[in-house]
């Protein structure tokens, strides 16, 4: 069987340290928000290129920080509009809704997955925060949206769960360096992953910097203090340390993502299936590697007989679902469409190269 993503391979890589440094917590017993969580936060907000980096829970909690935050400071309102791209996974929305916001679903571009900027403008002209989500690892049209948020002065965020690491063409800066302000996931399945929940916000705003690190626990600066109604959302001080010794090979591994997606784009070259778009450079990390097929449950028991894993990322739309019937009634089609087609193939740095070729005739075989 070729696994999706092999967690275990990923993370035996890092065995003999990551054991050390769970006998140093041990020791030290700094379990909370102690010198490993200073220490990985100054270290990601480097990486970054940020002036500040604030660790929380997990993913949802930091894009809700980030809102929350805004709204602390009367940047944003009750009630204000927040467009996101409708194909998201449901986080991105979830948090717009946490922070008493209203989600506006925009349809994403049917090649990169990415918001469109071709989106009616007055979405943009009624709206007051733009949430980008890098999917699947590919930067959104950093460009144009860029000059949208200053054109209609919104706010600009980036959702970059998928996209740890990945650069832009532009301007050579890394995702969560490309907005006012950006949420990381650490799940473990991501290309930065912890060994359990974990999140993050990026941001050069010394403003929101504060407010988003007062939330992120109980409002306090100070113990027993308590400045505002806050939450309690802080990454482990053991996860920080195990974060902090896998960042040092997230760039090798996204190169051999890259390297892995390049093998794939050349070697595939069967017609039922449609192949991602990919221009080779450093700003897609193939958190997932994307292909659309006509027949998916068709093509999906063929690869269940042929032993190679798969995923979809994502089986049914946002809008689709239970939890958010109140948007049951937009018409997305591209949307829509792309929730019937999509499949995700295995992508990971621990693949082999046997392991590359077998899923190339697997899918060329079809
Ligand atoms: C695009 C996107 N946004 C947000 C999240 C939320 O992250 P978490 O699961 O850490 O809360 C995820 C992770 O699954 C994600 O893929």
């Amino acid at each position: 069987m070729i696994k999706f993503l092999d967690l275990y391979k990923i993370n035996n890589r890092f065995r003999d340290a990551l054991e050390t440094s769970f006998r140093n917590s041990l020791e030290n017993a700094h379990f909370i928000l102690g010198p490993n969580v200073t220490h990985f936060e100054n270290e990601y907000a480097n990486y970054c290129g940020t002036k500040f980096c604030i660790t929380t829970g997990n993913g949802l909690d930091a894009l809700t920080l980030i809102l929350k935050g805004y709204v602390a400071l009367g940047k944003l309102n009750k009630g204000d509009k927040v467009v996101v791209p409708a194909n998201t996974f449901i986080a991105t929305i979830l948090s717009v809704l946490h922070a008493e916001l209203v989600p506006v679903l925009a349809e994403p571009d049917p090649d990169t997955y990415t918001i469109s900027v071709h989106t009616d403008k007055a979405v943009f002209v009624e709206a007051k925060a733009v949430i980008m989500v890098h999917l699947y690892g590919q930067l959104a049209d950093i460009n144009s949206f860029q000059k949208l948020a200053r054109d209609f002065n919104l706010l600009l965020i980036e959702d970059a769960a998928q996209a740890h690491g990945a650069i832009s063409n532009l301007n050579n800066r890394k995702a969560g360096n490309l907005s006012h302000a950006a949420a990381f996931s650490f799940y473990p399945t991501k290309n930065l992953g912890a060994l359990g929940d974990g999140g993050a916000v990026t941001t050069s705003d010394s403003e929101l910097f504060e407010v988003v690190k007062l939330l992120r626990n109980y409002g306090s600066q100070e113990k027993y203090t308590n400045k505002t109604i806050g939450y309690n959302s802080r990454l482990d001080d053991m996860q920080a340390a195990f974060l902090s010794l896998k960042l040092k090979s997230l760039d090798l591994d996204n190169q051999r993502r890259q390297d892995i997606a390049k093998r794939y784009l050349d070697g595939i070259t069967n017609s039922k299936l449609k192949l991602p778009f990919y221009d080779g450079s450093k700003n897609h990390v193939f958190y997932a590697f994307v292909v659309e097929v006509e027949n998916r449950s068709d093509f999906t028991a063929y690869l269940n007989k042929n032993k190679v894993e798969w995923l979809i990322h994502y089986p049914i739309p946002p809008h689709h679902q239970e939890a958010l019937k109140e948007f049951s009634h937009f018409k997305l089609p591209i949307t829509e469409k792309i929730h019937k087609r999509v499949i995700s193939l295995p992508m990971s740095p621990v693949m082999s190269d046997l392991e590359i070729q077998t899923v190339i005739d697997v899918l060329n075989t079809y």
